[in-house]
């Protein structure tokens, strides 16, 4: 116990987590006015923290360690098991090393171009419907491109099945009960799926092109020297299929912004004021809640006695809407980004420090591409309506998304 840090005095604070969702610490930070406090989380001392100086200890890999940090609910919906979520080290740093490899700029460019072109496959369709939900579309318009980017042989059939999974296993990780289970069912089908595909590469059966997502797993090797276990490369398949499903919630929640921030709209005409309006999208939308790591050795930080094996959990929406740190944070700006560039420990909506040292995401390139690519197809390749409907989004449940799923009608190509 630390006598100058505030203590939750709480029990157990596990039902508040899920009362609360993503205000749970931002709303005890105001009560103790103070960006750390210990609170009790699964019977557990847990240090709840927020803003851009905790997550740079966050990232400090001497005095954090992921392994036993992450609950094996979430390990077995959302990551998956043996994935690089969970190692610490060496073997974290050469299992990045096989994502960034796959994450150039030239292939993020490539992703956006090919999102492109699937939004504008859509359109025909679209004009002949009274209405569309852009979420669904964006899920499945995504897995297309996921599929054929990674070398993912994948019939039209199954596209709306397989996005529906790979949602299933996001959804899972703020729940319990059925929408948890559904992930956890979605989890073992889609590990099953990824794995014949790695070994049909393997042995043959499968023409996979070199350079591809699908091709550089099936043959990445450990430090060893050796190939990944099937399961494993399955789970790393997945966690470059899965994520990018994902961004159709930032997609949904992208149409909300420019449908209720129209003076930001009239201002998309330069590369960096897209770009600017995407950054805003990832900062201002909760999707991310929060993430957590274990106290490596004993240590003191700010009057607080980190205890080696305690958990430790950063505070991801917390620190993007940090006044501190963001002038009117919560308002829908996109031109702060043009005027100063973000830290890498201030704006984590998808983890914090350099992703080359650390765990964070090695998609954000890919998932600002995409989102720039369907910012211009919403603005510049079509015209539609934005009937009445239910846009409010909760920020109890985790992950979130406007009620209606964006409903657009009476969609026309822009001519
Ligand atoms: C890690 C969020 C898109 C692949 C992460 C982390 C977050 C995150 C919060 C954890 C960082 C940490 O543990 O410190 C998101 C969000 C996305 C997104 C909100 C947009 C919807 C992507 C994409 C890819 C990707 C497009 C790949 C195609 C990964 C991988 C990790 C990761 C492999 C694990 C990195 C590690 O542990 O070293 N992401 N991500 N993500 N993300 Fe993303």
């Amino acid at each position: 116990m630390n006598n100058e840090v505030p203590q939750d005095k709480s029990l157990d604070n596990s039902l508040s987590l899920y009362q609360e969702g993503y205000h749970f610490i931002q709303n005890r930070v105001e009560k103790y006015q103070s960006d750390l406090f210990e609170a009790r989380l699964l019977g557990k001392h847990t240090v709840c923290m927020r803003g851009e100086e905790a997550a740079k200890l966050f990232y400090n890999t001497e005095l954090f360690q992921r392994e036993g940090a992450i609950p094996k609910r979430i390990q077995k919906s959302l990551f998956g098991v043996g994935g690089v979520q969970a190692l610490d080290g060496k073997e974290h740093d050469h299992r990045k090393s096989l994502f960034l490899s796959m994450m150039t700029p030239l292939e993020e460019k490539k992703l956006g171009e090919l999102v492109l072109a699937k939004w504008e496959d859509c359109i025909e369709q679209w004009e002949q419907a009274e209405h569309i939900v852009l979420f669904e579309e964006a899920r499945k318009v995504l897995c297309r491109t996921a599929c054929e980017w990674a070398g993912v042989p994948l019939e039209e059939a199954i596209v709306a099945e397989r996005a529906d999974e790979f949602t299933s296993l996001v959804d899972a990780f703020g729940a319990i009960g059925p929408r948890h289970w559904k992930g956890r069912r979605a989890r073992t089908k889609l590990d099953e799926w990824a794995g014949s595909l790695i070994e049909d590469v393997r042995n043959g059966n499968l023409d996979a092109k070199e350079g591809t997502p699908l091709h550089t797993i099936a043959f990445h090797k450990d430090l060893k020297g050796e190939l990944l276990d099937t399961h494993t490369a399955a789970v790393e398949l997945n966690n470059v299929l899965r994520p990018i499903v994902a961004i159709a919630v930032f997609i949904t929640f992208e149409a909300l912004a420019l449908h209720e921030h129209l003076q930001s709209r009239t201002r998309l005409t330069t590369d960096q004021e897209r770009e600017a309006f995407v950054q805003e999208v990832r900062r201002y939308y909760p999707f991310g809640p929060f993430l957590g790591a274990k106290v490596r050795k004993d240590f003191t930080w700010r009057e607080c006695d980190f205890k080696k094996g305690q958990l430790v959990i950063l505070d991801l929406y917390g620190t993007n809407h940090d006044e501190k740190q963001w002038g009117e944070a919560d308002q829908f700006k996109p031109d702060r980004f043009l005027k100063e560039e973000p830290s890498l420990y201030n704006f984590i909506p998808q983890g914090g420090g350099d992703p080359m040292t650390g765990h964070r995401c090695p998609g954000e390139g890919i998932t600002v591409e995409i989102l720039k690519a369907t910012l211009d197809f919403l603005v510049n390749k079509i015209e539609y309506d934005v009937p009445k409907q239910d846009v409010s989004f909760s920020l109890v449940k985790m992950p979130t998304l406007p009620a209606s799923g964006f409903i657009m009608s009476h969609i026309r190509r822009k001519k």
